[in-house]
């Protein structure tokens, strides 16, 4: 099929690429010059495991092409993707419809023959209502459909997520548009991907439930965690119990700093935005993003109880800044708020993160950048594990208390209490009797 994806950042870059590489002919279209120069010069603008790899091979086989020309692409597309972003826009969260009604005002102008358009950026229930609208008043003859086709897909993991996806999610007001995008995804529903298809508003509405009820999760099990602490119990032994119910599941139950990212902290502000619009009042995830942000806090807090209270001119490594790993994302990461509060009460920072150096960080006087952990764990007073990369996983701490002892605040429960005990470390972590 013939398919263009409008706005070549994360989800258009990632989704374009795996549909070419099914077979399909791709044009990833973005205003941005630069990036579009970056990508015809086999250079890849965002940090995304294997995503180079498939980029050069479906280039290379002439499927997949990037261009600054929206016209062109649509012009020679059949289904036309929005990937374009949808930012927190004010205080109240609405979502940033801007780029999307922006992008669609003028893709209209080049509908020459029959056309899909398809949202996968991340879009508040009824937004395809007003894509429609927009477009009727440009072309009166109705020479397309509007679908909901959202993305499930992880940064880090994007590219597996794309090829073994839990389910499709398609919302189509029209038989035609449900089949055609149910061709285009066929590869994938062969190998055991379940299609799911509905009406536009309910595709929609899957998108901000989804997102919305992981983030519940997390943060649920985040606040059994200081119940934990406090009674003794360990957090993995009631993640692990109530997550073999098959009702709840066991996965997203992992307990840590807050959740970050481009994508929970931004949507679930934006479907309680919704709910307002829409007089409904969307309790649970109100209470979710007010415990997320204390959350952040509390940890915060806890660091400074590790130290004894003493924060002034302590040296305190991080190890990993990024809000998870294999990404070199920075958004709403918990390092952003922890980092700056220990620096202002006088601790010295250095951090090491596999992603590199971030500049967020480069103008405080006090934090630096190691190129390495050996580097990063030099004559410390505390390691605080934050982000939960690989090789932070087995750390030889023997080796690295050669020349300090330090505190190990862990964060995200990489060792075990009773082993590092044993071994004489003062370590800390989080829900769990230390
Ligand atoms: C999330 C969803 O998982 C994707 O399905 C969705 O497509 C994406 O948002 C999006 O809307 O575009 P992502 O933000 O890349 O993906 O990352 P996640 O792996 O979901 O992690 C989000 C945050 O939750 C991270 O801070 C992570 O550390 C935290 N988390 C995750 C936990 O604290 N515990 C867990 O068990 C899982």
């Amino acid at each position: 099929m013939k398919i263009c994806m409008i706005g070549a950042g994360y989800v258009g870059l990632v989704s374009g690429s795996c549909f070419a590489d099914l077979g399909n002919f791709v044009w990833c279209v973005d205003k941005d010059k630069q990036k579009i120069d970056m990508l015809n010069n086999n250079q890849i603008p965002i940090f995304e495991p294997g995503l180079k790899d498939l980029i050069n091979k479906n280039y290379s086989s002439g499927r997949l092409k990037f261009t600054t020309n929206l016209n062109l692409a649509v012009k020679n597309s059949d289904i036309i993707f929005i990937c374009v972003g949808t930012p927190t826009s004010n205080k109240k969260g609405s979502a940033d419809l801007r780029y999307v009604y922006n992008v669609v005002a003028e893709l209209s102008l080049y509908i020459n023959k029959f056309k899909i358009i398809v949202t996968k950026s991340t879009v508040p229930v009824t937004t395809g209502d007003k894509i429609e609208k927009i477009i009727l008043k440009k072309r009166r003859k109705k020479l397309f459909e509007v679908v909901s086709n959202p993305e499930f897909l992880r940064e880090g993991e994007a590219i597996r997520d794309f090829r073994f996806p839990d389910r499709i999610v398609i919302g189509a007001n029209s038989k035609i548009a449900t089949k055609k995008l149910k061709s285009l995804y066929d590869p994938l529903i062969k190998k055991g991907a379940i299609f799911f298809s509905t009406n536009r508003r309910g595709a929609e509405l899957i998108k901000y439930a989804s997102n919305a009820f992981l983030a519940t999760k997390i943060s649920f099990m985040n606040e059994i965690s200081n119940l934990c602490e406090k009674t003794g119990v360990n957090v993995e032994d009631v993640s692990i119990g109530i997550g073999l119910d098959k009702r709840i599941g066991s996965r997203f139950l992992r307990v840590g700093p807050a959740y970050g990212g481009s994508c929970f902290p931004k949507d679930t502000k934006a479907l309680t935005f919704t709910g307002t619009l829409f007089k409904t009042d969307l309790s649970i995830i109100k209470s979710v993003i007010k415990s997320n942000e204390k959350r952040r806090i509390f940890l915060t807090e806890r660091v400074k109880k590790i130290l004894s209270n003493k924060i002034k001119n302590k040296k305190v490594t991080f190890l990993g800044v990024t809000f998870k790993p294999n990404t070199d994302d920075m958004r709403q990461s918990s390092s952003l708020l922890m980092i700056p509060y220990l620096h202002e009460r006088g601790a010295k920072i250095n951090y090491y993160d596999p992603s590199g150096e971030k500049k967020e960080f480069s103008r405080l006087k006090n934090v630096f950048f190691c190129n390495d952990i050996n580097e990063a764990c030099e004559k410390v007073d505390l390691v605080i594990i934050h982000t939960e990369w690989d090789e932070f996983k087995s750390l030889d701490f023997k080796k690295l208390y050669r020349k300090r002892k330090f505190k190990i605040y862990d964060m995200r429960n990489l060792y075990s209490p009773r082993d590092m005990k044993k071994q004489g470390f003062s370590y800390h972590s989080i829900g769990r009797q230390n």
